[in-house]
């Protein structure tokens, strides 16, 4: 009793007098808490700064990192306020080894904090020569016997595929990764994956068994390596070489698009296991290794997430059982199932049904997503979830089903990369809450190691589009920036020597050519959200020169500054909008991109010479699209207006004219209405809040008919569509993707109010904006930062607003107050007036100054969590 007391004690003395600030927590290594396998040399840590007092920040930091009993690291005290990005500068650190590493501060009153509890990361294998194992290929199961004289005390198990494989030691899956190796461009990176096999191992004999998969490569070969110390401080490496078995297991065939079929009488039982008799099984061959080189996957791995349980079970037709799982998802059905040996059960996957309540599969393509499960029998239960496949879908076809089945035959397993939720919008509007939530599953869907286009049809890929335009509302709700940190070397991986990259990454059979502008510019366009949402400097350093490539490459394209190259431009739109506008608008971001980069850097040749390459496009720009007689850009349509404005492109004099022209459009050309398609729709909502027009967006957010967000949910969707249209059939019709899911960034930052600082970024500077408008009555929004939670809530009765806000330890923020049209008005925080009679009252911790704009009150505020009230006539 006493000795659970204690630490209880201390933890409440610790945060009261004696330190207001508590340990540092949730650390992290490379963006991922306690790593296994990272090939980093040299690592960078972040730490949450835990603070009892308002206005708290760090002002010195010290790291000590520790591999066994050295210490290969003490920063001492470095008198700094960064608790992210913080570069490891120790002592090399090994390959294979485990370190461990902790971290104190000193706050604003050069008080320090207790040291963090320990974090620990574990290096991969860091050079090529690390790699005893071989390339092994054979029938679609590998096996090896192994003997160990001695318990181990520690065992890490490297492995990848090219496609996928499963591993199995001693009659278990290795970890919980599915999926694996992810899809990256393979001729230049195969990323492993690092697993603790530790309590997996045995003295005495033991047995490895891996599955192999067709996966993205569509061939399967894998490579192993298992490194054992044992009790006796003997190390063994068991690696995969010409000395493995294989042979053809129980599944006949897989492919992501269309499905697995397994046939469980083919089970070689034990097969894992030692004591096999193998005589049966043939050498393995070794493959040629393939020409990319083995990397850590350092991101978290495609994971089941959830299981979702069926809502519905209708048979509209004998021997057809149709399942509603209630939701768009990506994954695949676990079945149980009993009956006769040989029975095949098959399972097909949709999105959509036919009136008559049958499967309507047109619109996968060429897809067949189907599984089929052939049963070994026996009088027993059978479980079956396919391996090396996945699909996008709501509704499950079901035949071949021995006997009636009940609802809890089949569950749907939810299948992505598991990054973290980062993140919480809510609000009093219910048709935004179901985008939100469309957005959310969208999003998720769509992350399978990497950015994807859609979930469930034969594509698939890493549509770059798609990708940056929903990559802002991905890192709001999820802990996107080690998924993307990879895409990014993707990227790069992929580039052609010319500079361009293709419209997909991986470059797949789509895409042809170098991408088009707008798809293209997904390179820089990461590269920047990176920085501005996690304060990333060292993506800066690492695609500086791609991101400048693929500028360069667009001046190759370019003519007087304008680039008329374009495929796709602002793609599935109601009215169209001229190619080269859309294709000069990413050109001159991508300069002023490299410009700013450069800046960044300290590299002033560049940012000049960017900046100048930008100032050029922007006037070329101008020059060419602009009609002086009606205001207006390209051919007039929404998008057309939408682009030069987002980026300030238009000289002073003619900006008010052509705002007016694009609102009048929406709003009397189109009865409120929105024409753009995926790249217009998402910088028309940053735009008109910026410009005073938030009450449109507003409308048009949570408009319901055609065409609109609320259109799609009200018809139905649970993930959001790929077109505007309700279409069905065998055209191209995804319901799920996420592209139009770039709203959602707008959810957080303007009805929320949480805006990062494009001069302090990685929100250490924070700007707090909420916008209040028409009949939302109140919203809300969370938001986990590499620095810590920020929160930002709302409401209002009457006249009355009040706003709750919590602001990590370490950061600021300046709280925009609005006024809603109100004089005199009256700020309070918990009762103590801080604004009022038309000046700042000081004296409340934490508020150090507040000033008045025609319609806000603007306070600068430190860390801590504040209840604001603002009041007024
Ligand atoms: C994909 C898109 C992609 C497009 C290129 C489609 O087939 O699904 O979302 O960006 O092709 O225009």
């Amino acid at each position: 009793m006493h000795m659970t007391l204690r630490p209880l004690l201390y933890a409440t003395l610790a945060s009261t007098s004696l330190w207001a600030q508590l340990a540092p927590s949730g650390l992290r290594c490379e963006y991922l808490t306690d790593p296994m396998g990272i090939d980093t040399p040299n690592p960078r840590f972040f730490w949450i700064l835990q603070h009892t007092q308002r206005g708290a920040s760090q002002t010195a930091y010290q790291i000590v990192v520790s591999g066994g009993n050295e210490v290969v690291w003490d920063s001492g005290r470095v008198a700094s306020p960064a608790s992210t990005q913080v570069v490891y500068a120790g002592k090399p650190l090994q390959s294979g080894k485990i370190y461990s590493w902790k971290v104190r501060y000193w706050d604003q009153a050069d008080q320090a904090s207790p040291y963090s509890a320990p974090a620990h990361f574990d290096m991969g294998l860091l050079t090529a020569s690390d790699w005893q194992a071989k390339w092994i290929r054979g029938g679609n199961q590998v096996r090896k016997e192994f003997t160990l004289d001695a318990k181990p005390v520690r065992a890490r198990a490297y492995v990848a595929g090219i496609g996928y494989y499963e591993m199995r030691i001693n009659g278990r899956k290795a970890g919980d990764h599915v999926l694996d190796s992810p899809y990256t461009p393979y001729d230049k990176r195969v990323l492993y994956s690092t697993y603790d096999v530790t309590d997996m191992l045995h003295a005495g004999p033991n047995a490895v068994g891996v599955m192999l998969g067709e996966g993205w490569f569509a061939s399967r070969a894998a490579i192993v390596q298992i490194q054992v110390e044992m009790e006796n401080g003997r190390r063994v490496t068991i690696a995969s070489d010409a000395t493995w078995k294989s042979a053809q297991g129980p599944i006949l065939s897989d492919s992501i698009y269309n499905g697995e079929t397994y046939d469980a009488r083919k089970e070689t039982p034990g097969w894992d296991r030692a004591g096999l008799q193998d005589a049966a099984w043939e050498p393995v061959s070794l493959n040629d290794p393939p020409k990319g080189v083995l990397s850590a996957q350092m991101m978290p791995p495609i994971r089941v997430v959830a299981s979702l349980p069926a809502l519905k079970m209708t048979s509209p037709k004998p021997g057809v059982w149709i399942y509603d799982l209630g939701q768009n998802f990506s994954g695949w059905t676990r079945l149980k199932v009993r009956g006769p040996a040989g029975t095949a059960v098959k399972l097909r996957h949709a999105e959509l049904l036919y009136d008559d309540g049958t499967l309507n599969v047109e619109n996968l393509r060429t897809a067949r997503a189907t599984d089929v499960y052939i049963l070994k029998g026996g009088g027993e239960d059978e479980t079956y979830e396919p391996r090396f496949t996945y699909h996008g879908f709501r509704y499950v076809e079901l035949t071949g089903f021995p006997g009636t089945p009940q609802m809890d035959t089949l569950t749907g397993e939810v299948v992505h990369s598991d990054v973290r939720p980062s993140g919480g919008f809510s609000s009093s509007k219910t048709v935004l809450n179901q985008v939100q939530r469309s957005i959310v599953w969208g999003i998720a869907s769509n992350l399978e190691s990497i950015p994807t286009d859609c979930n469930q049809r034969d594509e698939r890929m890493g549509w770059m589009a798609d990708a940056h335009l929903y990559g802002e509302a991905a890192m709001l709700n999820f802990d996107m920036p080690a998924f993307y940190t990879n895409f990014l070397r993707d990227i790069r991986d992929s580039q052609d020597d010319d500079g361009s990259v293709p419209d997909t990454v991986p470059r797949a059979r789509f895409a042809r050519g170098p991408a088009d502008p707008a798809w293209g510019s997904a390179y820089p366009l990461f590269v920047l959200y990176m920085y501005q949402r996690y304060g990333d400097r060292r993506i800066l350093e690492e695609h500086f020169d791609g991101i400048r490539r693929w500028t360069d490459f667009l001046t190759s394209r370019a003519s007087d500054g304008i680039v008329s190259f374009s495929k796709y431009g602002d793609w599935v739109p109601i009215e169209t909008t001229p190619g080269p506008l859309v294709s000069t608008f990413y050109y001159y971001w991508s300069a002023d991109i490299v410009a700013r980069v450069a800046a960044v850097l300290g590299k002033q040749a560049e940012a000049e010479r960017y900046g100048k390459l930008a100032a050029d496009i922007r006037t070329a720009f101008h020059k060419k699209f602009f009609n002086p007689d009606l205001n207006s850009y390209g051919s007039g349509s929404q998008t057309s207006n939408i682009l030069p404005l987002f980026l300030n492109l238009p000289p002073d004099d003619v900006r008010g004219a052509s705002m007016g022209r694009l609102r009048n459009d929406i709003v009397y050309g189109h009865n409120t209405h929105m024409t753009t398609g995926i790249v217009g729709a998402k910088y028309l909502f940053p735009l008109l809040t910026r410009t005073g027009n938030s009450d449109l967006a507003y409308e048009l957010a949570t408009d319901t008919s055609y065409p609109s967000w609320g259109y799609m949910v009200e018809h139905g969707a649970t993930t959001l569509w790929e077109l505007w249209q309700d279409k069905t059939g065998p055209s191209m019709n995804s319901h799920n993707h996420p592209m139009f899911g770039s709203i959602g960034t707008w959810f957080y930052e303007a009805l929320a109010g949480i805006n990062f600082d494009d001069q302090e970024p990685g929100y250490s500077r924070i700007r707090i904006a909420p916008q209040v408008v028409r009949d939302l009555n109140w919203a809300s929004g969370t938001l986990e930062t590499v620095r810590g939670t920020v929160s930002s809530s709302w409401s209002r009765s009457g006249a009355a607003l009040r706003m709750e806000l919590t602001i990590p330890a370490g950061s600021v923020a300046e709280v925009h107050v609005p006024k809603l049209g109100l004089n005199d008005v009256v700020v309070e925080e918990a009762g103590r007036a801080v604004w009022k009679a038309g000046k700042f009252e000081p004296g409340v911790a934490g508020i150090s100054s507040g000033k008045e704009t025609a319609s806000e009150i603007v306070l600068e505020i430190g860390s801590g969590s504040y209840v604001f009230e603002r009041a007024g006539n």
